[in-house]
């Protein structure tokens, strides 16, 4: 039972990068969250965050061959321009759950369509923090 989150580009500032947007919890604190989470569920669980598009890419790919069953994925920008993902998600296997900080359906139009949305099997946007522990609650409930 093993899950990995990934965390796209400039998501290493969350904390102080637009707080109003993306609150005040730091990447760190999300992540320890998550950890605490998935041991009391049993689950084995790994958090990345890469502002390198490839660098995603190849962790996707990683995870098809390792054993992971799920993946969720906050790909930031790259939601809204990377085919090179949407490619890397369809040929793994597992679950894969997107989920966003805000919501992304509230703010600019560049940021209504998703790549990753086309593969994702749930969507979560606009919950904050909540939305990374109520994606991993679905993935352990499985
Ligand atoms: C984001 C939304 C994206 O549009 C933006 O580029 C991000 C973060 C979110 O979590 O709300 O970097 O994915």
């Amino acid at each position: 039972h093993k899950v990995l989150v990934l965390h796209g580009p400039n998501l290493n500032l969350l904390g102080t990068r637009q707080p109003e947007v993306y609150g005040r919890e730091t990447l760190e604190d999300i992540d320890n969250g998550l950890y605490e989470q998935a041991a009391l569920g049993g689950w084995e669980i790994t958090c990345r965050q890469s502002n390198h598009e490839g660098e995603l890419i190849d962790l996707i790919q990683a995870a098809r061959l390792d054993g992971t069953a799920a993946i969720i994925i906050n790909p930031a920008a790259y939601t809204h321009t990377s085919v090179a993902i949407l490619d890397a998600l369809n040929a793994f296997d597992g679950r894969v759950i997107e989920v966003h900080l805000s919501n992304v359906h509230k703010r600019e139009a560049f940021r209504h369509h998703s790549y990753v949305s086309l593969r994702a099997d749930g969507v979560i946007a606009g919950l904050g923090s909540q939305g990374y522990r109520a994606a991993l609650d679905a993935v352990m409930a499985d």
